[in-house]
């Protein structure tokens, strides 16, 4: 009798050794459509890591796919999620070079941080600065290496050079405020909200401009002396392409990273590009190759985290909005599809 309850027990903790907690949905829609449910854990493959996720936080993406507009690329989890904090679970073949069990570690996934686990390529883990919490490491990965991509890799922006960050209290607007400091670039902001501007302004921005109640074309152009922005971090689209050619510099970069208006326009958008010998360029994280993942992880891991730990002249800092228990993560989403945050929204998971 004792050895027969004895195997149940260890066939339970088979059974549950191999599931896991991950928000899903159904059916495409609301948050209200979200849900915490029990799902087989990952199973690695060559080269990944299983990391144990601690905290995971909410992106733009994540509501387009929750509404069934942005599936996950191929290959990647179904799961919500584009980052994850936590602590490493254990190494698939070929990833046991650099981790080792325990390490604590924030990874940059294409899907799947909405879980309890998560397997993640090892070149896209980033090792948690010490004393930092897990969430304010989860606030780090998809934020912070967009906003890092698209000044550097894609921008390629200098010293001395103005930067407009549209979205500037957004997740990735607050990473891109101090990325610039830290580039001795000038960053400036467009926001909806004056307590969004003194935000974006104790952050680092030179100038915030209320995009709802300001013509910031005109406005960008006073602050500078009529030069204009030599890069414009442009994720909203539409409603701001006319007042994005006023105020682009002569030779200056325009680079669209998302559509939050739509990004459907009536216009004389070329010839106005044209006359300024303006560059206009497309850039997506997620779709991007793993290779092309690893390198600017490494690039980031080198140059930028370094500061994330306080004690230099430019110290750099995760914002955290708010932080929710995975099941509450509807409540989460409504925060973001209200624009009501400022920076991250962070999911606690249950460990
Ligand atoms: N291409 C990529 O690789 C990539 C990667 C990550 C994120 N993204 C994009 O980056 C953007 C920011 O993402 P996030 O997660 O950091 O966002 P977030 O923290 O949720 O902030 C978004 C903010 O944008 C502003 N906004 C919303 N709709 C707007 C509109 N129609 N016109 C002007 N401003 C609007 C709102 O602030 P206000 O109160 O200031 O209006 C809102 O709070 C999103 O478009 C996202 O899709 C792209």
């Amino acid at each position: 009798m004792f050895s027969f309850i004895g195997s149940i027990r260890a066939m339970r903790g088979h059974h549950t050794q191999w599931k896991m907690l991950a928000a899903f949905f159904d059916t495409p829609g609301g948050p209200e459509n979200l849900y915490v449910k029990e799902v087989p854990r990952p199973i690695l493959k060559e080269g990944e890591v299983l990391v144990q996720v601690h905290a995971s936080a909410l992106n733009r993406a994540d509501l387009l796919q929750r509404r069934g507009m942005y599936a996950p690329p191929p290959g990647a989890s179904e799961i919500l999620g584009l980052e994850a904090a936590g602590t490493v679970a254990a190494l698939g073949p070929g990833a046991n070079e650099r981790w080792k069990v325990g390490d604590r570690v924030m990874a940059l996934i294409a899907g799947g941080g909405n879980a309890q686990y998560v397997a993640v390529p090892a070149q896209q883990l980033i090792p948690i600065p010490p004393g930092m919490s897990d969430t304010d490491a989860a606030a780090i990965p998809e934020a912070w290496l967009t906003a890092f991509q698209l000044l550097h890799f894609v921008g390629k922006v200098q010293k001395g050079e103005t930067v407009l960050i549209h979205a500037g209290a957004s997740g990735v607007g607050t990473a891109a405020i101090q990325l610039c400091r830290l580039a001795e670039a000038v960053p400036m902001v467009t926001v909806g909200s004056s307590e969004k501007i003194d935000i974006a302004k104790k952050l680092g921005a030179a100038a915030g401009f209320n995009y709802k109640e300001e013509d910031f074309g005109k406005k960008c152009l006073e602050a500078t002396n009529n030069v204009g922005a030599d890069i414009i971090l442009d994720c909203v689209g539409a409603t701001h392409w006319q007042k994005n050619l006023q105020c682009l510099n002569f030779d200056g970069r325009w680079v669209v990273y998302g559509l939050m208006s739509s990004g459907e326009i009536n216009g004389d958008l070329l010839a106005k590009l044209l006359w300024k010998r303006g560059s206009l360029i497309g850039s997506l994280l997620r779709s991007r190759s793993s290779k092309y993942k690893a390198e600017l992880v490494k690039a980031f891991t080198e140059q930028a985290l370094p500061h994330f730990a306080s004690g230099g002249p430019i110290h750099l800092q995760p914002i955290v909005d708010s932080v929710y228990p995975l099941e509450k993560i509807a409540d989460a989403h409504q925060r973001m599809e209200d624009n009501k945050n400022t920076g991250k929204i962070v999911l606690q998971i249950p460990v």
